[in-house]
């Protein structure tokens, strides 16, 4: 088989999987999963031909996938992949550029520094914001992070990069109760320490309460949150952000995805403030709907960056553009930023401020049509998120595996304020006024039967 043939094929089966997503359960059957033993074999002594590769990767793996790039997936916080952002992805894969350096790749940096302009612009960052293109939120984190740790030590003057934190002057880390298990992840990993950190209550919906913030100082890094994965709730960064900011401290903000709130005209007042942070990590393939993987560590101050993540070698040519491997802590790695760009190009601002506003009315829908059937919405739906309660614990687990098993749409489970609840995360593009009825019919069915039962 040619080159072409093959990509052909895989592009023909690719879109024959998202045309048949509709048609199948959302979860993979158990036989499907099953059948994944048949991957299980030694390691081939000799060459396998692409196209039975590629058969068998669609006839044996196709099945065993969630169809998460479909339209009824509401798991975790996921997001599918725009059209656009698919094919500019597989353009840019057969491309095969290291998108480190300019030299290697002219056209993907051209595009990384134009997809940031857009996203700046969009999100309404300072405009002078650099950014390197990660693979999601957790390296986000972790390299804003990171260059908080230049900044704040550089001050104190210690360089951190050359010396290590051996004896550095000790830097303090104020999180909210609340925070994302990754960005104390990302802590850990930079030596700053997951539990070192002071943490500050958080009210009802999971938001800091500015009313116990510690007093911070010029070596405090604050990290706020635009987003609880569990019910959506941003920080109150406007009470928040001048505090801290006058105190001298550096403000980080996980957006992960509710920093999307600031593209979204109807939404923007629950991250009111935001820009006046000087870091912000933000994931492209959860909201933005591109391919995995896909985030963006975004920070006000160039230098802090570069600091942090940038290295210099006699074989590395280096130009007078923006580098983008000077702004994440990988050297090389995939062009990322050019299915950001096409994501962006295919949806304009009035596009993606709509997908926002239509998954978060949608995951309004799904509140009011559970709460009407009588159970319990545990959380205000401010933004993509719902959380629900059909009863007792043991009941709720019960539900959420009837719905898994139904196979109609997907959600997961999780623990808030001590009970057990179904999560509903909205956040596809594909997901249809008609999805969220089948999906939420399928709930209350799948709910009656099961409360009814008990
Ligand atoms: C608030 C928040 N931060 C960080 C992350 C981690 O993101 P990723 O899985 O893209 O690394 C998530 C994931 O859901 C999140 O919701």
């Amino acid at each position: 088989m040619t080159t072409r043939s093959l990509v052909r094929d895989a592009a023909d089966r690719a879109a024959t999987y998202l045309e048949e997503i509709d048609s199948r359960g959302v979860a993979p059957t158990s036989d499907a999963v099953a059948a994944l033993s048949h991957f299980d074999r030694a390691l081939p002594e000799r060459p396998l031909d692409p196209a039975s590769i590629l058969r068998e990767l669609d006839e044996v793996g196709s099945p065993g996938t969630s169809t998460s790039a479909g339209g009824r997936y509401f798991g975790f916080v996921i997001g599918a992949t725009l059209p656009a952002a698919l094919a500019a992805s597989i353009l840019a894969t057969a491309w095969d550029q290291n998108a480190g350096l300019v030299v290697i790749s002219p056209t993907t940096a051209k595009l990384e520094a134009i997809a940031l302009r857009w996203l700046l612009d969009a999100l309404h960052l300072p405009s002078e914001s650099a950014a390197g293109f990660v693979t999601g939120a957790t390296m986000a984190n972790f390299t804003c992070l990171a260059a908080a740790r230049h900044a704040l030590l550089e001050r104190a003057g210690w360089n951190v990069e050359e010396q290590g934190l051996f004896g550095a002057p000790p830097l303090n880390v104020v999180v909210g109760d609340e925070v994302h298990v990754t960005l104390l992840k990302a802590l850990a990993l930079l030596g700053l320490g997951r539990a070192r950190v002071t943490r500050v209550p958080a009210d009802a919906q999971g938001r800091m309460r500015a009313d116990l913030l510690p007093p911070l100082d010029d070596r405090t890094i604050l990290c706020l949150q635009a987003g609880n994965v569990n019910t959506g709730a941003c920080d109150p960064m406007s009470e928040l952000i001048p505090r801290a900011r006058a105190a001298g401290a550096w403000v980080h903000v996980d957006g992960a995805f509710g920093l999307w709130a600031a593209a979204t005209p109807s939404r923007a007042a629950l991250v009111a403030g935001v820009a006046d942070a000087d870091s912000w990590a933000l994931d492209a393939h959860k909201w933005l709907n591109v391919p995995y993987d896909s985030g963006v560590a975004i920070c006000r101050d160039r230098d802090a960056l570069r600091g942090a993540t940038a290295v210099t070698a006699a074989y590395l040519v280096q130009g007078a553009e923006r580098e983008p491997c000077e702004y994440t802590p990988e050297l090389s790695r995939r062009a990322r930023g050019v299915d950001v760009w096409a994501a962006i190009s295919s949806l304009g601002r009035s596009g993606i401020a709509e997908m926002i506003e239509r998954n978060c009315a949608q995951a309004t829908r799904f509140a009011g049509g559970l709460r009407d059937a009588g159970y319990e919405i545990l959380a205000d739906v401010v933004l993509n998120q719902v959380l629900v309660s059909f009863g007792d614990d043991e009941t709720t687990r019960r539900v959420i595996a009837g719905i898994q098993a139904d196979g109609t749409c997907w959600c997961g489970g999780t623990v808030w304020h001590g009970r057990i609840a179904m999560r509903i995360s909205v956040c596809s593009w594909a997901t249809t006024d008609r999805d969220v009825e089948l999906s939420l019919a399928a709930m209350l069915r799948v709910a009656s039967e099961i409360v009814v039962a008990r």
